[in-house]
Formats: structure tokens, sequence, C-alpha cells
């Protein structure tokens, strides 16, 4: 199968995976037998071109650098938006990298649902429609044969979701807990060093890891985000945002690291999930954990998450949990392991 793209979106993540793409392609080929061209790209403010032929990569990337805008690109229709890019252009896939709403999941929602009733796959790292209809959006796929993948939603390009379902298939998943948030993290782990909260917040936005208004990462809004993914995908239940328990970490001072630094513990923002019975229980807040956990040896904006499993014990994976590569890796592993099931 040739994968003919469109991107929707085309911010920080959208022009990662287009660098790995314009960098690898002709390795892509001769390696995995992954055939691209990229027919439209649709941002809201960047612009829209569309080009059945395939567009330049290399030159749409140096447009948006340059000028910001991708207007200028001489061929090709301009102007569509992201549902007339959607809908028209002639893409057997789309890649949905525009920003998250947890509360409505748009616009991103409404992006997938018409892709995928167009029989055309899907793959994201936008958190919304996972977190709030992945059993719909699941089922819709499935109903048109195509796929709806998101490795990117959770820990960007550490392969999580991929280990968890193609590997772990066959244990138990009893509780997964996990530091699913690097902003909050590496303020925690500044905090450490002596900085107040402000300071180390301050120092997370000035080196790119914070946003401005900082409430979804600091408030744990996020990582409730990415817990409703893990319950969808890995418990097999579809919570709803009001049923994940959620603490941010706001309410953490310099006296309260430095006591768990006496005790011989650290402060993490923890991510979980526990079976209990027939239930699951779903949660993120700030817990204070001894030395000798596995997490509170992970500082940084680093992710990692622990899986309990009845055949093997722990197991746990760490890695990056964002970054412009990293969630372009994260879609590209999605677009090879379409490749590879459909081929
Ligand atoms: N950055 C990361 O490290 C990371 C990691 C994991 C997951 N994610 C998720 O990946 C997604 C993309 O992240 P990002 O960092 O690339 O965000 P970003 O830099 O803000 O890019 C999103 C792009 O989508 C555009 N957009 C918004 N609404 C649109 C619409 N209706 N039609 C077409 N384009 C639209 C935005 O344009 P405007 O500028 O006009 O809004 C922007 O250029 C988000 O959902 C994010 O939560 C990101």
């Amino acid at each position: 199968m040739k994968f003919t793209i469109a991107f929707i979106g085309f911010g920080t993540v959208g022009q990662g995976l287009a660098e790995i793409l314009a960098d690898r392609g002709k390795w892509l080929r001769e390696e995995y037998g992954f055939e691209y061209s990229v027919v439209a790209v649709s941002d809201s403010i960047k612009g829209s071109v569309c080009d059945p032929g395939g567009l330049d990569l290399p030159h749409l990337l140096s447009l948006v650098k340059e000028k910001g805008s991708i207007n200028d690109y001489p061929q090709g229709d301009k102007g569509w938006d992201s549902l007339k890019t959607i809908r028209q252009s002639p893409a057997n896939t789309v890649v949905e990298v525009t920003y998250t709403d947890l509360r409505t999941g748009e616009p991103a929602l409404t992006h997938i649902r018409t892709a995928l009733s167009l029989g055309k796959h899907v793959v994201t790292s936008n958190k919304g429609p996972a977190a709030l209809a992945y059993r719909e959006l699941r089922d819709l796929a499935r109903q048109k044969g195509v796929f709806f993948k998101f490795e990117g939603a959770v820990m960007s390009g550490t392969p999580l979701l991929n280990l968890a379902l193609n590997h772990l298939e066959g244990a138990r998943i009893s509780e997964v807990r996990g530091i699913l948030n690097g902003t909050t993290n590496f303020i925690l782990t500044q905090m450490e060093k002596g900085l107040s909260y402000e300071e180390a917040l301050a120092e997370a936005q000035r080196l790119g890891y914070a946003e401005a208004k900082p409430d979804a990462d600091v408030e744990g809004w996020d990582a409730v985000a990415k817990v409703l993914i893990l319950a969808n995908l890995l418990m097999n239940t579809q919570l709803k945002v009001e049923e994940v328990s959620r603490e941010g970490i706001t309410n953490i001072t310099p006296a309260h690291i430095q006591e768990a630094m006496r005790k011989k513990c650290r402060w993490k923002l923890i991510g979980s999930l526990r079976r209990e019975g027939s239930q699951v229980r779903a949660k993120v807040a700030p817990e204070k954990i001894p030395l000798d956990d596995i997490l509170a040896g992970v500082g940084g904006i680093t992710n990692a998450l622990t899986f309990s499993t009845d055949l093997l014990g722990k197991v746990t994976i760490v890695g990056p949990g964002a970054g412009r590569k990293e969630t372009g890796f994260a879609l590209l592993s999605d677009l090879l392991e379409i490749s590879r099931s459909v081929s």
C-alpha cells in the first residue's frame, strides 16, 4: 500500500513528522517497504495546500520556517479548511495534529470521525478523541476496515501503548501507575534543587516545557487525559473525566519537598489506575514515594509507567513524554504498524 497523507494541523508535531519523512523517506522505503506521498496540509494559521501529485516536504518546511505560512507554495489548491481537506483530498491517511481539548475533543473529534467514516486511516497524537470517544472511534474504524492509532498521545514516542497491547498480551494488568507529565516532573525536580514552585515554573516556561498558561499541566488535566486513554485501552473501561480523582502540584511547597527528602522520599505527580473487584479506580495526585520505587529515580521531563501484571510482576517503561521529533516518531511508528498490517 502507498500512503497518501493529509496533515491536519502543521505545528510542532506535524512538522516533526514531516522532517522525519523528508529526512529518511528513501531509507523507510528500502528498509520497511514504506511508500508515501504527502498530498495535503491544512493548518488554520499557516495555510493549506493540496496537490494530488505530492507535495515537496523540504520546500513546505522551509516556507513555514522562513515565512510562517505555506501559502506561497507554488502548486496545488490553496485555502481548503480542515474538513474540506479531509473530504476532498485524495489522502487515504489523515495525520491529525491539532490542539487537544479535553472538554469536547474538538476540533479533532470531528476531523477523526469524518476521516474514518470516509474509510481513511487516522494517526494522531491528540489526546482528546482517544480519551473521550475511544470506543466509538475504534468501532467506526473497524466497521470501515481502517486503523485509528494514537501511540503519541501517551508518553509521545516511548512505545508504551504498543508494549502494553502487543507484548503484554496474555498477562493480566491489575494496576498502572506512572509519571505521565514531563512539565510537572521537571518542576518537582527543580524544587528538590532548592527553587520555589514559582521559580521552577518560570524555568520550565523559559525552556519551553511549560506554556504561558500552565494549568493543563500543573493542575493535572494533561495526566487525566492520559489516564483516561490507558483506562480505555488497558482496563477496557470508558471512564468520564469527572470519574478520575484529580489534584495537581500547585499545593506542593519547598517544605513538603524537604520533609520528603528527610524521609528518603520524593514527591511525584502520579497517574494511576487500579482494578478493585469489577471497578477501576483512576487518580492523578502528587504522591510521596520512597526512593527505592523505580519511579522516584525518574527526574526532569522524563516520563515513566509501571505495569503490575500477574505473570511478569512489575514492568516499567521510561522515556520521553513530549517533543517535536519524539512525537513525530510516535506518528511514524503508527504509520509503519499500519503498513505492516495491511501489506
Ligand atoms: N508537542 C508535544 O510534544 C506533544 C506531545 C504529545 C502529544 N501532543 C499533542 O499533539 C497535538 C499537536 O501538538 P503540537 O505541539 O504540534 O501543537 P501546536 O504546535 O499547537 O500545533 C497545532 C496546530 O494545529 C493548528 N490547528 C488548530 N486548529 C486547527 C483546525 N481546525 N484545522 C487545522 N489546523 C488547526 C494550529 O493552528 P493555530 O496556531 O492557529 O492554533 C497549530 O498550527 C496536540 O493535540 C498535543 O496535545 C503534543
